[in-house]
């Protein structure tokens, strides 16, 4: 099949998004601070996988930045269930701890689901534990997941329209796909939308793909857009990625830049609004806690 034409896209990068999402979380960091409630980040890593470690330490730097505390338990490659659950509840009878962040992946011998249960929901900074999934889908306060809230602010920021429009998901995994589906399509401005979710159990994805305004690619399947999934004029938001080495592997073909009408960027798309949402839920538990 021939690609529909446009004749290029307009760039969403995620970096102009999120230092609006930082200007507005520096006043409110300011107050917690002079009303003397420092926000605590804390961080927990389990194992040696020198990427997660990379991931927590630009974390505790951007925290260390933002004025936060920033306390951190390592375990071992070798630890326990037990030993993690033992973090899990010194981080949540912490004081000074207001927001969690349970690095992921944990050695196969850690069992992260049933870890991730032992989180006191209103400091679990990534809204994955299922209480905050269930306020998600009744619509009620509570941490959002990361990347889903990003993408919601991306849209907004460069004023694609959203509400009664079509939005087509590609991927309905736990992280990403599900939650921003759940986002999507409660009633409020920025979402209202349309949402088709599609995934390994619709062979023909790309008959949804093709007829929506708006895709996000969230799979983890490098290269699976391509133009020929898409209508001219769509805007299509890359949110699934997969690391060979150090080398990031986007969903969004690059030739897909051609025939979108505005479309993030295979690098800085994502990333930034993700950290930034993850500081936002993080001031919000301060908030709430203070
Ligand atoms: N940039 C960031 O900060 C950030 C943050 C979070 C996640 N992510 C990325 O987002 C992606 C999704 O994360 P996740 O945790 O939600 O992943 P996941 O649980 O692995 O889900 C992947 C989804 O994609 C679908 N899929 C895979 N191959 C497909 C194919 N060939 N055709 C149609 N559907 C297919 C799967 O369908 P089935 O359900 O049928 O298997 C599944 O629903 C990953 O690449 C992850 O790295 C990025």
């Amino acid at each position: 099949m021939s690609a529909p034409e446009q004749t290029g896209a307009r760039m969403m990068p995620g970096k102009p998004v999120a230092e609006a999402v930082f200007a507005d979380l520096a006043p409110r960091i300011e107050a917690l601070v002079a009303a003397g409630h420092r926000p605590g980040l804390g961080t927990i890593l389990v194992g040696d996988d020198s990427a997660s470690a990379g991931y927590i330490r630009m974390k505790q730097e951007r925290a260390g930045e933002l004025g936060f505390t920033s306390p951190h338990i390592h375990l071992g490659q070798d630890a326990s269930q037990a030993d993690v659950l033992a973090a899990i509840t010194e981080m949540n009878d912490a004081d000074d701890v207001d927001a969690v962040l349970m690095q992921h992946p944990t050695p196969p011998q850690i069992d992260f689901d049933a870890a991730l249960l032992a989180l006191d929901p209103d400091k679990d900074v990534d809204g994955l534990h299922p209480v905050n999934m269930g306020r998600l889908a009744l619509g009620m306060p509570g941490p959002v997941p990361c990347t889903p809230a990003g993408i919601e602010a991306i849209l907004a920021h460069y004023e694609v329209p959203i509400s009664g429009r079509e939005v087509c998901i590609l991927g309905r995994g736990t992280t990403l796909g599900r939650p921003l589906a759940l986002l999507l399509s409660q009633k409020r401005p920025t979402a209202n939308a349309a949402v088709t979710v599609v995934h390994t159990g619709v062979p023909n994805w790309a008959d949804y793909t093709r007829r929506a305004e708006v895709v996000i690619a969230a799979a983890g399947v490098p290269g699976i857009l391509q133009p020929e999934h898409l209508t001219a004029g769509v805007t299509v938001v890359g949110g699934g990625v997969r690391y060979e080495g150090r080398k990031l592997l986007p969903d969004v073909d690059e030739s897909c830049e051609a025939v979108a009408g505005a479309i993030t960027p295979r690098v800085g798309g994502v990333g930034p609004t993700t950290i930034a949402m993850l500081f936002q839920n993080a001031v919000e538990a301060a908030e709430r806690r203070a």
